[in-house]
């Protein structure tokens, strides 16, 4: 007979909240939708923030946001500090991204998405002083074998081994972006093909940790708080993540040294530096297609979503299938 963990016991809270958070999630996808392929990112986002808030309120945790909206999404709600939830249940720390790809979302293009996160209260880096983050994120068998301190050639070739896939079917993700060049020239001389992501490095890590991906790694500079936020959903995973914080001046540095940060080279974050422990719950609703879910679709009296529900402590990724009644969102 299979018997439960203790901590996996059917009466867990945990798992409730699970399924709960998946509203919020939905909502700012839901209320995405008008603004969806209409060029003003700004609102798209503001929309998304609202509903995201809205539906927070209404889940009994008491969740403070650790990762909020931040200077460049330019949204006076959900900021790092605030408290949200009904105050009763579980302590916990919470991180959102009600659009994780503003610009996809503006411009119509693939792979936008509502993200949020929650661990145990006091588990999560505030990374928030320093605003980008260098990144390697693969699946499980990257575990123990690629560090982000080795030249990309050597991860590729250490991954290719540890999953018995030659090099040449190795595909990497990265942001198309000039901080880049070299990297995805590196990539390439290793032999590997590249997945050059206009945005959207949470959806990047995700596919690239799971298993039958059409990516086995995902590099390279993107948000710190994206780092967190895909640090959760690699717990459900068991994939490999690692950071290393990107200050972009010495301003920059100094404010993240200042906060208590490590920055530099070596000062590497791991997985369990950017959230401590497994007790992560991560939700993701699609705003526009993707490899990971649908995008949100209304058609005539229904809105259509799809959503994935990814718990540290089980190891589990559930998809969500909803159907919305239009009439209950006007
Ligand atoms: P936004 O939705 O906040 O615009 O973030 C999209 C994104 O592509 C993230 O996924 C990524 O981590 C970050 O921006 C990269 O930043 P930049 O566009 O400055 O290179």
């Amino acid at each position: 007979m299979v018997s439960l963990k203790a901590d996996m016991s059917p009466l867990h809270p945990d798992r409730n909240l699970a399924l709960e958070l998946v509203r919020a999630t939905e909502a700012a996808a839901i209320r995405s939708v008008p603004f969806i392929g209409r060029g003003q990112k700004e609102l798209a986002d503001g929309a998304a923030v609202d509903a995201m808030r809205a539906f927070l309120q209404t889940v009994d945790f008491a969740g403070v946001v650790v990762i909020g909206e931040g200077e460049k999404d330019n949204a006076p709600m959900l900021y790092n500090g605030e408290q949200v939830g009904t105050g009763d249940g579980p302590q916990c720390d919470i991180a959102v991204d009600p659009i994780d790809g503003t610009t996809l979302t503006a411009e119509g293009r693939n792979n936008a998405l509502s993200v949020l996160a929650v661990s145990d209260r006091g588990s999560m880096l505030d990374a928030s002083s320093v605003f980008y983050m260098d990144k390697l994120v693969t699946g499980p068998a990257g575990v123990g074998v690629v560090d982000i301190r080795l030249p990309i050639g050597e991860n590729i070739r250490l991954l290719s081994k540890a999953i018995g896939k030659p090099v040449d079917e190795i595909v990497v993700s990265v942001l198309n972006r000039p901080r880049h060049a070299r990297i995805i020239e590196e990539i390439r001389e290793a032999g590997a093909g590249t997945r050059l992501m206009s945005d959207g490095d949470v959806a990047g890590g995700i596919n690239a940790a799971r298993h039958n991906a059409r990516t086995d790694m995902c590099v390279g500079v993107g948000g710190s708080p994206e780092g967190i936020v895909t640090a959760c959903a690699i717990k459900a995973l068991g994939g490999h993540i690692q950071g290393r914080l990107w200050p972009r001046d010495d301003d920059e540095r100094q404010r993240g040294i200042d906060a208590g940060l490590r920055v530099g080279d070596d000062e590497v974050y791991e997985a369990d530096d950017l959230v401590k422990g497994d007790n992560t719950i991560f939700v993701a609703t699609g705003v526009t297609n993707g490899e990971l879910v649908a995008g949100v679709r209304r058609e005539g009296d229904y809105i259509y979503t799809e959503s994935v529900v990814l718990r540290g402590r089980s190891g589990t990724l559930r998809r969500i299938s909803s159907e919305h009644l239009t009439s209950k969102w006007l």
